[in-house]
């Protein structure tokens, strides 16, 4: 499979892709991180207001001293300490709900910038060591593609790690990748060994940029899995817009699902992002052996598409 490995071409594949793919992240992480900061803003003055943040009700009073009667002060206070008790054990849950968010969107980028591209290098290096012997030029040139992947992976992590602080204006202008980087992620497949045939139908100019995104991302992960999991095998990627939906499927030619030997984040993250649109995911043996993955996803962002 590495007999002819063109490691420029690998090494530029990869990395347009990975390129856009995490500038496009960026972007994203940055507009959810302000979304976030804006309502974690609004939470902390709703509670700063005492809850009152509607319009035409009464401010309310905690910390404002207010002259009263003996009685009611004592009242007044229990219902001042309740009040800022309640309002503390919201700020907690607030945070808590931040950090586990924050921590669900860094395993997702680690998994989807890093994880690729040493998956990558992982199949390079199976294939450099298979064409040792046989082949020294072709096993030099896979371990030359292995280096500048290791290098471009290092470089994500770098700039995964940037785009967790405040970030610089660049990332704000790269684009998401959508239906039409799918041909680059075959033809990276492709140099990194596996055949693969893209077959479209129907108006695909007319999906959403995020339901393209999620596209995207099926594929991205599906064809990743099929160059891990399959063994020698072929793949076919099917993409088609009709009847208000579009319906991506991936199927390959390889040795089918294995009992399950451990969890990974793939097919996990893949059912979520599709989910988040309204869409389903059905993953599991090729009805011709191989291994099969299917989105349908709603063209329209308020609708639901059923089995
Ligand atoms: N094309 C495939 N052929 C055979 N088995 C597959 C294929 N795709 C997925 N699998 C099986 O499903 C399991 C789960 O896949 P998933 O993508 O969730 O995790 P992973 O690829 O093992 O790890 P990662 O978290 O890096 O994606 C895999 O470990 C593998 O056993
Ligand atoms: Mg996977």
């Amino acid at each position: 499979m590495t007999d002819r490995l063109p490691a420029r071409r690998v090494r530029d594949t990869v990395l347009t892709a990975a390129v856009a793919y995490a500038l496009g992240r960026v972007t994203q992480a940055r507009r959810e991180a302000r979304a976030r900061r804006r309502a974690a803003g609004e939470r902390r003055a709703g509670i700063r207001n005492g809850g009152a943040a509607g319009a035409g009700r009464e401010p309310a009073r905690a910390g404002v001293p207010v002259p009263r009667a003996a009685g009611q002060a004592g009242a007044a206070g229990q219902a001042v300490a309740a009040g800022q008790a309640v309002a503390a054990g919201q700020a907690v849950a607030a945070g808590q709900a931040v950090a586990a968010d924050e921590r669900r969107r860094i395993a997702g980028e680690l998994h989807d910038l890093v994880a690729h591209q040493v998956a990558a290098m992982q199949v390079l290096a199976t294939g450099a060591r298979r064409a040792l012997h046989r082949d020294p030029g072709a096993a030099d040139r896979a371990m030359a593609a292995v280096e500048d992947t290791g290098r471009a992976a290092l470089r994500e992590l770098h700039r995964l790690l940037r785009a967790l602080r405040p970030a610089g204006p660049a990332a704000e202008l790269a684009p998401q990748p959508g239906l039409s980087g799918i041909a680059t992620l075959a033809r990276a497949a492709r140099d990194a060994g596996l055949p693969v045939t893209v077959r479209t139908s129907g108006p695909l100019g007319a999906v959403p940029d995020g339901v393209a995104l999620a596209a995207y991302r099926v594929v991205q992960e599906a064809l990743g899995n099929v160059l891990r999991h399959a063994g020698p095998a072929a793949a076919l990627v099917r993409l088609a817009a009709a009847g208000g939906a579009l319906t991506v499927e991936v199927t390959d030619t390889g040795r089918g699902p294995a009992p399950p030997d451990r969890i990974g984040h793939g097919l996990v993250g893949m059912r979520e992002r599709v989910a988040l649109y309204g869409g389903i995911l059905r993953t599991g043996p090729a009805p011709g052996g191989g291994f099969r993955v299917y989105a349908r996803i709603p063209l329209d962002p308020a609708g639901a598409v059923r089995d």
